[in-house]
C-alpha cells in the first residue's frame, strides 16, 4: 500500500544519481553474458560479417584469443556456430558429427587454453552442416522428419561433449530431443554437461544476419514454421518449456529476445527454472543501424535493451553486444 500524494511522491526516490543507485532494482554485470562467436577455417582468418557490422567469423586461433578476451572480460561463458567449409556441407549433415569437424577443434582448443575458467556452449541442429539450410533431415516430400533428425541430433551432441562441451544447446525445436540427447550423455558419463535448451524458438524474421555468417542463408529454400514456433502464440511456449525440463533441461531459451519478453517473463514465473534469451542477430544488427543512422546513443541502447532481460526474469543473455557491453559494465 502506498499513501497518496503528496504523502508519496514517486519522485523522491529519483531525484539524486545515489538514491537512484540506491534504489535499482535490476543489475546486469558481465556474469550475466554469453557471447556467441563464429567458427571459420583457417589460421589468422578474421572474416567480416557484412550484415553483422563489428562481428567476424574467426579461425580457431582466433576463437581461442576471444576466449581469452572473454575470460579477462568477465564473460562466463561462449557459444561457438561453425561457418563449414561448402564441400562439407550434404543432405544429411554427416559433418556434424565428424569427431574432427570445425567445432570440435574450436571446443577442443578453448578447453586446452581456458580450462574451466570458461563454459563452452555448443549449437545443436544440422543447418550449419546440411546443404538445404534446414536444421534436420528431410523425407521426400520436404518436409523435415522429427525422430531420424533427433537420432543425429544426439550424435552431434555427443560428439560435441566428447570434445569439451560444457552446455549443450539444442536449437533445432525438434520434439523429443532433449530426453534423448540427455539420456546419451548419462549413457555416456557425461553427468556434469549442462543443457540449456532452445525451448520457445519462433520462426523470426530476426535471424537473417546469422544464417549469412554460417552460410546458410543462401541455401535455405522456404522458412523453418514447420518446427519453429508461430509468433502468435504464448501459451504453445510454455508446454515446450514444461517438455523440455521434464526431458532434462537444466536451463531454457527464449529466441529472438526483445519482442519476445512477455514470454521470458511468463516461463520464469510459470516455472522458476534458469531462463536465458537470445538477443539475435537481427536484433543486434537493427540497434547497430540505428546507432549508426544517429536514431539512439549506441552505448545506451546497448545497455538498456540488455537490462531489460535482467527485467523480465532473465538469467543471461546471450548477446554479439556480450565483448562491448562488458567493456562498459567494467568502467
Ligand atoms: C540454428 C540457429 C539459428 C540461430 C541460432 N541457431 C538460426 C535459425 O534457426 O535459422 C539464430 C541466431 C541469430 O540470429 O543470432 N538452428
Amino acid at each position: 500500500m502506498t499513501a497518496n500524494y503528496p504523502g508519496t511522491r514517486l519522485r523522491r526516490t529519483r531525484a539524486t544519481a545515489w538514491s537512484r543507485s540506491l534504489h535499482r532494482e535490476t543489475l546486469i554485470t558481465p556474469a550475466d553474458l554469453i557471447w556467441p562467436l563464429f567458427v571459420t577455417e583457417g589460421s589468422g582468418v578474421e572474416d567480416p560479417i557484412g550484415s553483422l557490422p563489428g562481428v567476424s567469423r574467426w579461425s580457431v586461433d582466433g576463437i581461442v584469443a576471444r576466449a581469452k578476451e572473454a575470460v579477462a572480460l568477465g564473460i562466463p561463458v561462449v557459444a561457438l556456430f561453425p561457418n563449414t567449409q561448402p564441400d562439407r556441407r550434404s543432405d544429411d549433415g554427416a559433418e556434424a558429427h565428424n569427431p574432427d569437424n570445425l567445432m570440435c577443434r574450436a571446443i577442443r582448443a578453448i578447453k586446452d587454453a581456458c580450462g574451466d575458467d570458461i563454459g563452452v556452449l555448443t549449437d545443436v541442429a544440422l543447418d550449419p552442416y546440411t546443404a538445404h539450410g534446414q536444421d534436420g533431415l528431410l523425407d521426400k516430400s520436404g518436409y523435415v522428419t522429427n525422430d531420424d533428425t533427433v537420432a543425429v541430433l544426439v550424435d552431434q551432441a555427443i560428439n560435441q561433449a566428447e570434445a569439451g562441451a560444457d552446455i549443450i544447446a539444442p536449437s533445432d525445436m525438434m520434439d523429443g530431443r532433449v530426453r534423448a540427447i540427455r539420456m546419451a550423455l548419462e549413457m555416456g558419463e557425461h553427468h556434469n554437461v549442462q543443457i540449456m535448451s532452445y525451448a520457445a524458438k519462433y520462426a523470426s524474421a530476426f535471424y537473417g544476419p546469422f544464417r549469412d555468417a554460417v552460410g546458410s542463408g543462401g541455401l535455405l529454400k522456404g522458412d523453418k514454421k514447420s518446427y519453429q514456433m508461430d509468433p502468435a502464440n504464448g501459451d504453445e511456449a510454455l508446454r515446450e518449456v514444461e517438455f523440455d525440463i521434464a526431458e532434462g533441461a537444466d536451463s531454457v531459451m527464449v529466441k529472438p529476445g526483445l519482442a519476445y519478453l512477455d514470454i521470458a517473463r511468463r516461463v520464469k514465473d510459470a516455472f522458476g527454472v534458469p531462463v536465458f534469451a537470445y538477443q539475435v542477430s537481427g536484433e543486434y544488427a537493427m540497434i547497430e543501424a540505428a546507432a549508426a543512422a544517429g536514431a539512439g546513443d549506441r552505448d545506451a541502447l546497448v545497455l538498456e535493451t540488455l537490462l531489460a532481460f535482467k527485467r523480465a526474469g532473465c538469467s543471461g543473455v546471450l548477446t554479439y553486444h556480450a565483448p562491448h557491453a562488458a567493456r562498459l559494465l567494467n568502467g
